[in-house]
């Protein structure tokens, strides 16, 4: 079995993570004092959003040299004794590989924008302008910027234009110049020459536009270009080449793609591993549940969402991505999405119940799993001010919501209070004392008001705490080759609030049972009833199998196969 399947991943998000310095920021050294917090887990692999200079637009993911570490995190000797001490543990590190975008601050912009004849400029895309019917200066044409408004900037010096799909200081690489694709190259030998495992690739699937970079939509309004720059055959190309000139010579590198909207059939084209590009991908379909079709914030569907279709999109995507021959990275939160037991569960009196239920079905579904800092101990969202929000993303859709789509300003407010990156970000809550233990000043961002009873210490020492059932949950997977590398198959797929599937590999069969709503309900579970199968764990207490099993709000269960009844019989 491949070494990727068996891994466990730990999220960090290192500007949230722990101060080591009190300058309210996290760090390098803060990370590396959690070490061993990390390992008693049982997560072996650490995935570091981008610790890289940064002006931070986008809070690292806008990089202005891939070789230097942001001077608020540490230093590159910090960032050498972490990769030290990752690895003394049993650990190992993947990083963040932003390849899409460079930030304007890069050498490689900076040169590009001094100087128009510079070889730089084809390292970036730059267009002229279309002339309105007044004369007046318009964009080269009609693509919306991930982030909201036009995803084009005027460069004053030149009239022309160049490209930024992100943020307004995220400039899109021209990936057709192989001098673009040779610097990224030398970038990720860098980072695996000193030892890093891998990487997971920041919106990946964007990297190749459409040639001529026509209109997107109907072509008049800005629309958001979909069809030009999700997963053009040259993508695959491109990964397809880092592969072989980079990756193939590091034999355990450890590859994650990000993209967005991936499909089934792309997700299945970049994973296979005779295609030979990435070990794995995420998709977001899960996440996107209960928005409308332009993404987390088109509120058109109210957020409104059924147990009955979630458990359609994992089962989807589990049964096409193993019969394609593909491999997911399976999450429940990341640095980009709102707390999962808020999203996915109940941030009140089940609490602890939901997050359990989360945890048990994010480690035992087919693929890696990622777990993302906090989610351990149940963070939920935050109740920010509008005036406390610091993302990008959510100051600027909350003017895109109020122009474009015409939403009064509370309902917009409310919008983004929902869905902001925001909730992920607050800092990690490690203990009950002042900032939550983060740091001894005030954070760079709003703590969250409830770190007062959800913290790593105190959870740490309750019984049934959350923190204890990750580790039983990961360690159950750690030892079992059904959940690491197993096929799943689905159990009572009707039922509309508890999720059941199988996961089999050679004679080990393992039943999992969640409810994942807050009310109590029975499940048949008569088809499996040609086995006898033994409680191995449970989230309110080891139970006995039963054909009609009754469960309580967001119970969850495991089961393993002792014998097949039918063999017997014969
Ligand atoms: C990815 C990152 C996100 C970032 C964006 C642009 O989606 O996860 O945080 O803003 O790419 O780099
Ligand atoms: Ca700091």
């Amino acid at each position: 079995m491949e070494q990727f399947k068996k891994r466990i991943v730990y999220q960090i998000w290192p500007r949230s993570f722990k101060d080591s310095n009190e300058d309210g920021i996290g760090d390098l050294r803060g990370i590396l004092s959690k070490l061993d917090y990390i390992r008693d887990l049982g997560a072996d692999t650490i995935w570091l959003s981008p610790i890289y200079a940064t002006g931070n637009k986008d809070f690292g993911y806008d990089i202005d040299d891939y070789y230097r570490i942001n001077p608020e995190y540490g230093t590159m000797e910090d960032f050498d004794d972490l990769l030290m001490e990752v690895k003394k543990r049993g650990m190992e590190l993947v990083m963040d590989l932003v390849a899409n975008h460079t930030s304007d601050q890069h050498v490689w912009f900076q040169k590009a924008l001094k100087d128009r004849n510079s070889p730089y400029r084809d390292y970036y895309i730059f267009r002229k302008g279309r002339t309105g019917k007044k004369g007046e200066s318009l964009p080269p044409n009609n693509w919306l910027s991930a982030f909201g408004g036009s995803a084009w900037q005027k460069d004053e010096n030149s009239d022309e234009y160049y490209l930024t799909m992100f943020t307004p200081n995220q400039c899109d690489l021209n990936w057709e110049n192989p001098k673009v694709r040779e610097g990224i190259h030398d970038i990720m030998r860098f980072w695996l020459d000193k030892g890093v495992l891998g990487f997971r690739m920041d919106v990946i699937n964007t990297i190749a536009k459409r040639e001529g970079l026509p209109p997107a939509g109907k072509g008049k309004k800005l629309d958001f270009p979909f069809e030009h720059i999700v997963s053009l055959p040259k993508s695959h190309e491109y990964i397809r080449e880092m592969h072989e000139k980079v990756l193939s010579n590091y034999p355990h590198v450890f590859t994650v793609g990000e993209g967005m909207v991936t499909s089934m059939e792309d997700l299945i084209r970049y994973t296979d591993p005779d295609e030979k590009k990435l070990n794995m991908m995420f998709q977001f379909d899960l996440h996107l549940i209960g928005c409308g079709p332009l993404g987390k914030f088109d509120f058109r569907k109210g957020y409104l969402w059924s147990v009955k279709e979630m458990k359609e999109i994992i089962f989807n995507w589990q049964l096409q991505v193993q019969e394609g021959g593909g491999w997911l990275g399976n999450f429940m939160s990341n640095h980009d999405q709102p707390r999962q037991v808020s999203r996915f569960g109940d941030d009140g009196p089940f609490r602890r119940k939901s997050a359990k239920a989360l945890a048990l079905l994010n480690m035992t579904l087919r693929g890696t799993p990622f777990l993302y800092q906090g989610e351990e101990i149940g963070m939920t969202n935050c109740p920010f001010e509008k005036e406390e929000w610091k993302d990008f993303e959510a100051i600027n859709d909350y003017k895109v919501l109020q122009e474009m789509m015409h939403l009064p300003k509370f309902a917009a407010e409310k919008v983004i209070q929902k869905m902001t990156r925001d909730h992920a970000r607050t800092p990690v809550q490690w203990s009950g004392k002042e900032y939550a233990g983060f740091s001894a000043v005030e954070p760079w961002i709003k703590v969250n008001p409830n770190y007062t009873y959800i913290n790593v210490e105190d959870e740490l020492k309750k019984e049934n705490s959350l923190i204890r059932f990750y580790k039983e949950i990961i360690s159950l997977r750690r030892q079992s080759s059904a959940l690491q590398d197993g096929y799943i198959i689905p159990v009572n797929r009707e039922h509309p609030h508890v999720i059941s599937y199988k996961r089999i590999y050679n004679e080990e069969s393992l039943l999992m049972v969640i409810n994942l709503s807050g009310r109590n309900t029975e499940i048949s579970l008569e088809e499996v009833m040609t086995s006898d199968w033994a409680c191995e764990l449970g989230t309110y207490e080891m139970r006995s199998f039963e054909p009609i099993l009754s469960l309580h709000p967001y119970e969850a269960l495991v089961f393993r196969k002792i014998k097949s009844l039918d063999k017997i019989s014969k």
